[in-house]
């Protein structure tokens, strides 16, 4: 201020203006209509990844943001995690990896847009799907349907996310990044169980939602009879087909499965990058304008927050940007330029809807067409064979499961199957830390002396936690979730002559859904499964 004072007036008061002008950002007009998204007033071909804010450090947010931005994304996508953000009643975090706000403010920074997927439930292999432990003891609580305890709860925690969300600016509304919303997750898959109430449940989700007054369209995935103005999107490993239930809607994809979760003694998951990229350039191909990479960065299950049976602490899901933050090479580099390439055809995307022509068997065209705009994108979808193709007079050579872009319905920009960005030869190496000891207290010095750190969880049946009870328990209620191990043990005398113990053959048939069986006779270790 003293500095300004010392201005001459007419400079002071144009320094005064340019401050002003810098503190408030413009509002940004989100809609929509049957085609895509519209930003103050244009319609948009949009380009979207997830990435989990606690399932990475702060201060991997602006580097990942930026790969993001690099490879071609115009928005991030991340789901709320409600027991991150709320671990007692009432008494909030929203610290570290539970920073939301920058978080956002960091996609932000780097120039890209946000869709925030509040839930609260949802899902996410993350324990219990984000909900809080203490939810579950709130009495005649039901959890997602139309039932007053949850839905208070529920309501209350959407709120304090839009409160903080607005607080911060972060609304396109208010010029910020967030330019939609999710409200549920993929309740259509389910709601069949939960009959009527289920049904009013959704009807309240939604204007409960809509009351929030965000100014920016919410969505809900896999609910086809989600009430307008909501949004029915698509998840799935291929969308194409997909159409949405209102005609009013346009065709989004919130979730593109670019790979897999891994899980404890499964196969590490993977998912060819031509595959990916056939299915992402066909749905722009059908008329799609939002695509969804889930995820574009997993990164990792801090502690004990995945959930599900046998998650892994990897969340790298054989996406784009790896669990360490490096970008995947070629899957990477390929969809950057799958990106480009449908970003070409964007003028035509907009101005009108496809128009579909036979190219033969198994292979199809889709053209966008009107006045002097023209894209094409050509398909074969015959996942044995190339085919050579003619479409406008010109032959065109398509290998099997691939799309040919062509931004002037002339020019081949990119095929999905062939892959031109270079390929990486990132080799990991060992920094050195070894677990290979043979005994327990070695193993245990060895972690001492680096800088890792580890916790301890009682892992066994143990005498003094035991208890007797017919039936199974209810594990949430038995656990308190402070463990994820819940052993049940019994023992059945088998008399001598039964004939399923004639011979060595003999076959122990356990139906079970749990996930560890040890089997003992006479007390003798006898195998596990
Ligand atoms: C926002 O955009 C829609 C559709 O383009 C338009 O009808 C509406 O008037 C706009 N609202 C504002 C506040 O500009
Ligand atoms: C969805 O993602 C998968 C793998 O990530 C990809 O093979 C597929 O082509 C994508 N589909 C669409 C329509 O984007
Ligand atoms: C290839 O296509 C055929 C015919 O549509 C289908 O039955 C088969 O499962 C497909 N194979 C693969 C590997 O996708
Ligand atoms: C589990 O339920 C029983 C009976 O409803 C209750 O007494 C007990 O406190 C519950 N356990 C926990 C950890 O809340
Ligand atoms: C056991 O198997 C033998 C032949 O394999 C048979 O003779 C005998 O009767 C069987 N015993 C019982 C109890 O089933």
């Amino acid at each position: 201020m003293a500095a300004v004072g010392r201005l001459p007036g007419a400079a002071a008061a144009l320094l005064l203006a340019l401050l002003c002008l810098a503190g408030t950002s413009a509002a940004t007009n989100v809609t929509y209509d049957h085609r895509a998204l519209v930003i103050d007033g244009v319609r948009r071909v949009l380009v979207s990844g997830s990435i989990h804010y606690p399932r990475s450090t702060p201060d991997m947010w602006p580097g990942l943001m930026q790969k993001a931005k690099d490879g071609g994304l115009d928005m991030v996508e991340t789901y709320v995690f409600w027991d991150a953000h709320e671990p007692v009643r009432g008494q909030y975090d929203f610290e570290g990896r539970n920073d939301l706000v920058r978080f956002v403010k960091a996609a932000a920074d780097a120039g890209l847009y946000v869709h925030l997927r509040i839930g609260p439930y949802v899902c996410a292999e993350w324990n219990y799907g984000g909900f809080p432990l203490w939810l579950h003891f709130i009495p005649g609580i039901k959890f997602r349907t139309d039932n007053e305890p949850f839905k208070t709860e529920m309501q209350r925690f959407t709120e304090k996310v839009v409160a903080t969300m607005k607080g911060a600016g972060l609304y396109a509304s208010q010029g910020g990044p967030i330019i939609l919303s999710q409200i549920e997750n993929e309740y259509g898959n389910i709601d069949a169980s939960y009959g009527a109430p289920g049904k009013s449940y959704i009807r309240w989700a939604a204007g409960m939602a809509v009351a929030l007054d965000t100014g920016v369209p919410w969505v809900m995935c896999q609910q086809a009879d989600a009430p307008a103005p909501l949004i029915n999107t698509c998840n799935g490993f291929y969308c194409d087909q997909f159409t949405p239930s209102l005609p009013s809607s346009p065709k989004l994809w919130t979730e593109n499965w670019s790979g897999w979760f891994l899980s404890f003694g499964g196969a590490v998951p993977y998912r060819p990058t031509e595959d990916l990229a056939f299915a992402v350039a066909r749905f722009y191909q059908r008329g799609g304008t939002l695509q969804n990479y889930y995820m574009y960065h997993g990164g990792t299950n801090f502690g004990r927050s995945s959930g599900g049976p046998f998650i892994s602490t990897s969340y790298d899901y054989d996406a784009p940007i790896d669990e360490y933050g490096l970008v995947r090479q070629p899957k990477w580099g390929h969809l950057r330029d799958v990106h480009k390439a449908i970003k070409m055809c964007e003028p035509a995307l907009i101005a009108t809807d496809p128009s579909y022509m036979s190219l033969g068997q198994n292979a199809e065209a889709h053209v966008y067409k009107t006045g002097s705009l023209c894209a094409a994108f050509l398909a074969n979808i015959d996942n044995q064979s190339d085919k050579t193709v003619t479409f406008n007079g010109k032959a065109y050579k398509l290998p099997a499961w691939s799309v040919s872009i062509l931004p002037d319905c002339t020019n081949v920009v990119l095929n999905t199957a062939q892959i031109n960005s270079q390929v990486a030869s990132t080799q990991m190496r060992n920094l050195g830390f070894s677990t290979q000891a043979s005994d327990g207290s070695s193993v245990e010095a060895e972690l001492a002396s680096s800088t890792w750190s580890y916790a301890v969880e009682p892992v066994g049946i143990t005498k003094e936690n035991a208890m007797t009870k017919p039936g199974l328990m209810e594990q949430i209620n038995t656990t308190a979730d402070a463990s994820d191990f819940l052993w049940y043990s019994t023992s059945i005398v088998v008399a001598a002559g039964e004939p399923y113990l004639n011979g060595s053959q003999s076959n122990l048939l356990v139906n079970s859904l749990g996930h560890v069986l040890q089997v003992f006779i006479n007390g003798k270790f006898a195998g596990n499964v």
